[in-house]
């Protein structure tokens, strides 16, 4: 398998040969492999396919590597924690979006699926004859009812109280139902229908609440009804962010993750209806804070420059040219990915693994190479050598471009997006 990967040691060696070179491996695509139920139970941005696990954990065993403990440091709704589970390895997972965690928690738990109906009967018994408020701060209530017309607005407010006082706080059913409930609720709300990005759209017609949380909750017990295996241990899933999180307290066997997309996704806001209704935040922009990739951050971009690698370097001076302000939030995700690259090294063991899944991206004719910078941030950090494969990814080839919306498409005057994307491995 080593053979097939474009081979990298040290920073001259990718100066002189970029990524582009690196093979396109087939074996890495499997756009058609079936996942389990259990993937599907919350949609989430950028979530990448439950096979990709599968596909580290055979290289890694194929380098001689008998990996034990898993971890993903951007986590996100649990794809390899879930898959680790499945195998029986321990994991340790973190991500700083309390949706996020949410899911993962939800996936990872070991939920009986008769337990799951009984529950979601007896919630939906309850639900219209609960209260319509529920306690949240005013700014949280005033932004929630611009997304719901006061009808799903009173629905949902029911249904949650109804969660709330049929399962008790501290089961782990609670979460599974925090779960269903947050899944809905784009569909029961005035939010654009396949609009990634929070689009209003008046003219939509909700899905009916209840409804919508009956089939919402048999496809959660449908799910846990399939899931086999356990893990030595309880998957361990933290809310935190992977530049100050208290390191996993083994050293762990592989990393395997996809880092955030350099300003596409800002999930504070994707999940926003989400976080104020189950509280995560009083204002939902509080939870840009700390995220890597988020347009948001203030920079000194002068100190920035002068920490950044060659590659970073350069790519963000092409596009300071074009647009400064993108500039920046290049800047500052690169410098963060950099330290991500350096914590991914102290969270491994001295022979482990950190395979990434990152794409690149092009932005007012700039290449935004976010591998080649992500390799070169690996080797600094002491991995001793970065393979290099690229996969495709199955819709892009034909929509290979994204509105301002969010949404893929064909049009050549929106940003173009690439239909491939990079299989790192880094080596100790
Ligand atoms: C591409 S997604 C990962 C998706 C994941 N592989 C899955 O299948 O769900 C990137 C994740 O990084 C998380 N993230 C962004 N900044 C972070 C930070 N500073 N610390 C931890 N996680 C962060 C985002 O919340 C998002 O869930």
């Amino acid at each position: 398998m080593g053979r097939d990967f474009l081979d990298i040691r040290t920073v001259a060696q990718l100066c002189r040969h970029r990524l582009d070179r690196a093979p396109a491996d087939p074996r890495w695509d499997l756009p058609d492999a079936p996942e389990p139920k259990i993937h599907r139970i919350h949609g989430y941005p950028a979530k990448f396919p439950a096979f990709l696990t599968t596909k580290a954990l055979e290289y890694a065993r194929d380098q001689g590597l008998r990996p034990r403990r898993v971890a993903d440091v951007f986590c996100g709704c649990g794809t390899v924690a879930q898959e680790a589970r499945r195998k029986g390895l321990d994991f340790w997972g973190c991500d700083i979006n309390p949706v996020a965690t949410l899911i993962a928690r939800t996936k990872s738990a070991s939920l009986r699926p008769a337990r799951l109906r009984r529950y979601a009967g007896l919630i939906l018994q309850a639900a219209p004859d609960q209260s319509p408020d529920v306690t949240l701060a005013p700014s949280a209530i005033a932004r929630l009812q611009e997304w719901f017309v006061p009808e799903q607005y009173a629905e949902l407010a029911r249904l949650l109280n109804a969660i709330r006082a049929i399962v008790p706080a501290r089961s782990r059913y609670r979460d599974a139902f925090y779960c269903a409930f947050s899944a809905i609720l784009k569909s029961c709300s005035q939010w654009r229908q396949r609009s990634i990005k929070p689009t209003f759209d008046h003219g939509k017609r909700p899905a009916t609440v209840l409804t919508a949380f009956s089939t919402q909750c048999e496809l959660l017990a449908s799910a846990f009804a399939e899931q086999t295996g356990t893990a030595a241990r309880a998957p361990e899933i933290h809310l935190a962010n992977v530049l100050s999180v208290e390191p996993p307290p083994m050293p762990v066997d592989l990393i395997i993750t996809s880092p955030p997309y350099v300003t596409s996704y800002e999930y504070a806001d994707l999940h926003q209806l989400s976080s104020l209704w189950l509280g995560f935040a009083d204002d939902h922009r509080q939870l840009r804070a700390g995220s890597i990739g988020s347009a948001q951050h203030e920079l000194n971009l002068k100190r920035t420059m002068a920490s950044l690698n060659r590659t970073g370097m350069q790519i963000v001076f092409s596009l300071y040219n074009e647009d400064r302000r993108a500039a920046r939030a290049v800047a500052n995700y690169y410098l963060d990915m950099q330290r991500v690259a350096c914590r991914c090294r102290e969270f491994l063991t001295s022979s482990g693994m950190a395979v990434f899944v990152i794409g690149n991206t092009r932005y007012c004719g700039v290449d935004i190479d976010n591998a080649a910078h992500l390799t070169e941030a690996l080797l600094e950090a002491g991995f001793a050598r970065v393979r290099a494969i690229k996969r495709r990814i199955s819709n892009k080839a034909a929509t290979p471009y994204r509105s301002p919306e969010g949404r893929f498409s064909r049009a050549r005057t929106d940003n173009h997006i690439y239909a491939h994307e990079y299989v790192l491995i880094a080596h100790s």
